[in-house]
């Protein structure tokens, strides 16, 4: 692969972002502290103004699903722009009505029509609107260890840190614990799995009334919280605890879906339909944004005599639809969910060695392509390094930046990494980051050691 580095004048690019971009969840001197002015990428990689190359192990944002500047996305969406780069939501189009029927043709179930937004967060917002709207009850119950978005709601919906500095935020949102059987709060869990926290949302929705709850919301693999994936009987009781109260089960799939795990959706390897699905990345792996809310038949029919109180200017945009319409396709094409299930056996094979080698590694998990590292100052006690929603940092820097000095771009969080690359990544692009991975974590060990 050659690169071609674009000439750009990368020391006015800091210039300008230092002076005039706000970045997403930063202290903004230390996000401009030694950035990056990513000029170019193909494939799995991605560069730099001075031609330093990287391998992007977590695919962006888990979001780049087909890598960068597929061709056939790319061309789709010049295509789209030479026929109509814009057209409001209340007029039909080609590309929107094509998307919305290739992905009821894709998503499990009965799962039918779509409302488009543009990214997760909207997507969310829109399923808790739907949920109430035809429940007519205001509860949502979540999860704490986990990541719906940055809107209002959105944000509290989320369980984690990045909701506290954003509280208060809306009203009904009630939260339980998670399928996490390396930490399980309720103990006794061990390998054996008797799913004490599934049973446990039965007890919290008799506390709170099961007529007031509209809907349960989750993540199915939860991504930024630590890679969770449940045990097989989860989902398939959270659907019969919903059917049995008349509450509505959402499933977030903004992470999971579009062949991360293997399959096309996280929740086909569990056999359940959720009510509404919500998406996003890997629909079009963000090359315009576009995310949306897919729901069944029943709540369709619910909508063919009833307002839908909701609406964006850029629903089902043309170049994002057009580019989802060719990402879908691409998947198909190029074998990538096959690939994403080959080598993401390969790669927690790989993953488990290193947790073998390493003493800082206290668990590996993940499906498919998704897939964690957990680092833990001591295997007995099990103490996070650094402790999850620590203020410490320094170690998760440590490791990121070591990592890019490698040539290889992981996302990592409090005491997790993040292993999430391309869906067409190959076994010697996948070693490349491995063996990068190995030399970084003896820095982990030493900070285990020296603990
Ligand atoms: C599971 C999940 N849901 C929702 C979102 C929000 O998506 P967006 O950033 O497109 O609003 C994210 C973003 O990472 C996510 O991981």
């Amino acid at each position: 692969m050659s690169i071609e580095v674009n000439a750009v004048d990368t020391a006015r690019v800091k210039a300008d972002s230092a002076k005039h971009v706000l970045v997403s969840w930063s202290v903004q001197k230390a996000a401009n502290t030694d950035p990056v002015v990513v000029t170019g990428g193909q494939g799995v990689w991605f560069w730099d103004g001075d031609g330093k190359r990287y391998l992007d192990f977590s695919s962006q944002l888990v979001n780049s699903n087909l890598g960068h500047q597929h061709p056939r996305v790319v061309a789709a969406i010049k295509e789209q722009a030479e026929k109509l780069c814009f057209i409001g939501p209340n007029f039909q189009n080609e590309a929107r009505a094509t998307l919305a029927r290739m992905l009821a043709e894709r998503t499990p179930g009965d799962l039918v029509k779509t409302f488009f937004t543009l990214g997760g967060a909207e997507a969310n917002e829109n399923a808790i609107k739907m949920a109430r709207a035809y429940t007519g009850r205001q509860k949502i119950i979540t999860r704490y260890r986990s990541y719906h978005g940055a809107t209002a709601g959105a944000m509290t919906l989320t369980g984690e840190n990045r909701r506290w500095a954003n509280e208060p935020g809306i009203s009904g949102v009630v939260r339980v614990q998670d399928p996490y059987p390396y930490r399980c709060t309720f103990k006794g869990c061990g390998d054996n799995c008797s799913m004490q926290c599934a049973h446990n949302i039965e007890d919290i929705l008799n506390f709170e009334g099961p007529e007031t709850v509209a809907a349960i919301l989750l993540e199915v693999v939860t991504g930024t919280n630590g890679i969770f994936v449940p045990p097989p009987d989860y989902l398939p009781y959270l659907r019969q605890l919903c059917d049995k109260y008349g509450i509505l089960l959402i499933f977030d799939e903004v992470m999971s879906g579009f062949g991360r795990t293997g399959k096309w959706f996280a929740a086909d390897h569990y056999g359940v339909t959720p009510d509404i699905m919500t998406f996003a990345k890997g629909v079009n792996c963000g090359y315009v944004p576009l995310g949306g809310a897919i729901i069944n038949q029943k709540l369709s029919d619910f909508y063919e005599d009833r307002m839908f109180w909701g609406g964006l200017t850029y629903s089902g945009h043309p170049l994002a639809c057009a580019a989802g319409i060719a990402t879908l396709e691409a998947y198909e094409a190029d074998g990538a969910i096959e690939n994403s299930a080959r080598m993401g056996k390969k790669l927690l094979e790989e993953l488990t060695l290193l947790k073998e080698k390493h003493p800082s590694v206290g668990d590996v998990r993940g499906l498919g392509l998704f897939c964690g590292i957990e680092l833990v100052k001591n295997r007995e006690t099990r103490e996070g390094l650094p402790p999850w929603q620590g203020k410490d940092q320094a170690l998760t820097n440590k490791l990121r930046n070591a990592l890019m000095a490698r040539g290889v771009f992981v996302m990592c969080r409090y005491n997790m990494l993040f292993i999430a690359p391309p869906l067409l990544v190959t076994e010697d692009e996948l070693m490349f980051g491995v063996k990068a991975l190995d030399e970084v974590l003896l820095l982990a060990d030493e900070a285990a050691a020296s603990a």
